[in-house]
């Protein structure tokens, strides 16, 4: 018999002892402090700085401050009860020209941000690229340069020796689907870099790169738990025309196959995409076996479902995003529908990949435009849509499909990329004039949902 999400109570115990709870945030978005202590300069503090590509004429300069600041929130973290915590580190606070000379203030920071987690019982998890290349890479070609896989692996290995003794749990990269597309195809992010001969080297250096950190890190930490980070979205055919179903089996191979498979093994979605055939142009002898990791983990991170339908005019892929706002259904500060069936049906669709050995997700959450009245700020709607997508878990828990942990997209309100400061996220309010945090209600519900309080 079908599981009702009604009948699904969502008390901690329900998903079992060994189950990770956690939050997630990005160095770029959290961390200001852009040229303090011979940070160099990202590509996101170049993008930003360009006239018209953050919304309002937001930058990351000051952010949350968390560089200064970081104590006050893993305080947070450790008063929301919250036992792992997934941050990343910046490249270019590590390797100000992308390459080269250490920059030992970068390494101390990171030390004590990990030190300091852990003295207060929460578990650091790192992500080694959360978007923030050095602008001196760029510079070089960034990700269509097939010299950033020796350029990323070096910096792989200089965390892996600095931060490897107290740090287990490891994300070599965070959605490349997002930084390779938004970036180097659509150029709506950082590098603002348009076009399949951006798009397609970018994908395949991503990838390479992605298994050459990995391999790095296992070389040096054996016992690290090494895991990377996917983005998806369950996507539904407009109609049940052939042509809509077609559409939809297109931009499932792009926004939810086109990385994990050629690490599993399974070579890019060529059938769905043959686009993607002229990846050809930038391999070498050996990249096949070279896109290939044994990740310990895959981190999935989803949002919203997307509708397909057919388009005769969209290049490649003859496919179009029905957008949400048409669709008369309940919308996100980012436009996005909530729907949270959608993290069951990603839980279920990643199950299908026997090779995978362990599945988190690394990420979700929802902006609200939050209001603070009487200093408190009453989210009913970010509580629910965490709820709701706990249920749909527990649900695919229920029904067998493995899933280990659940990290909630993010702690507090942040620089959310070319949205700047307009969608909050945030277990935390934040007023980017005073830097005041005020937990919000979601906040609190998660701290007591953590606590032992709560009868499963
Ligand atoms: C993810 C990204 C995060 C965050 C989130 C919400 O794609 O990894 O950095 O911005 O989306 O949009």
């Amino acid at each position: 018999m079908e599981t009702k999400i009604q009948d699904i109570q969502i008390g901690k115990k329900l998903f079992g002892e060994d189950f990770i709870w956690g939050v997630s945030t990005a160095a770029l978005q959290t961390e200001g402090s852009c040229d303090i202590d011979g940070k160099g300069t990202s590509i996101w503090d170049t993008f930003a700085a360009k006239k018209g590509k953050i919304l309002n004429g937001d930058n990351p300069n000051n952010a949350c401050e968390f560089y200064h600041q970081y104590q006050r929130d893993i305080d947070l973290i450790k008063q929301l009860n919250i036992p792992n915590f997934r941050f990343s580190i910046s490249w270019p606070r590590i390797l100000p020209g992308g390459e080269g000379e250490i920059n030992q203030a970068g390494i101390d920071h990171y030390n004590k941000v990990i030190d300091y987690c852990i003295e207060k019982g929460v578990k650091p998890w790192i992500t080694l690229y959360h978007w923030d290349l050095p602008e001196a890479l760029e510079i070089k070609g960034g990700w269509t340069n097939r010299e950033i896989i020796e350029w990323f692996s070096a910096y792989v290995a200089i965390c892996a020796k600095a931060f490897g003794d107290r740090v287990k749990n490891w994300m070599v990269m965070n959605e490349p689907a997002v930084f390779t597309g938004a970036g180097y195809f659509f150029g709506i992010h950082a590098p603002g870099r348009t076009g399949l001969k951006n798009f397609l080297p970018a994908i395949h250096h991503a990838i390479l790169s992605m298994v050459a950190g990995a391999k790095t890190l296992r070389g040096i930490l054996p016992a690290a738990q090494i895991g990377t980070t996917f983005s998806c979205s369950h996507i539904e055919p407009y109609s049940n025309k052939i042509k809509d179903i077609n559409a939809a089996r297109r931009a499932d191979a792009l926004i939810n196959r086109l990385f994990i498979e050629p690490v599993l093994g399974l070579g890019y979605p060529v059938n769905e995409m043959p686009v993607l055939k002229d990846i050809e142009k930038f391999s070498l002898p050996g990249d096949e076996e070279n896109l290939k990791f044994d990740f310990d983990f895959i981190g999935i991170q989803n949002y919203t479902r997307e509708i397909v339908r057919y388009s005769l005019f969209t290049p490649y892929i003859n496919a179009s995003l029905v957008k949400a706002e048409k669709r008369n259904v309940e919308l996100t500060s980012m436009k996005w529908e909530v729907y949270p069936p959608a993290i069951y049906h990603m839980v279920k669709k990643f199950n299908g990949y026997p090779q995978i050995k362990k599945l988190y997700i690394t990420e979700n959450g929802a902006a609200f435009p939050d209001e603070v009245i009487d200093d408190k700020v009453n989210d009913t709607k970010r509580t629910a849509y965490i709820q709701a997508n706990l249920q749909q878990i527990l649900k695919a828990k229920d029904e067998g499909y493995k899933i280990s942990g659940y990290f909630i997209w993010t702690l507090t309100d942040n620089f959310e990329w070319a949205e700047g400061y307009h969608p909050r996220f945030g277990l935390i309010y934040i007023d980017f004039k005073t830097q005041q945090r005020i937990i919000k209600a979601s906040g609190h519900w998660y701290r007591d949902f953590l606590s032992e309080e709560v009868k499963g």
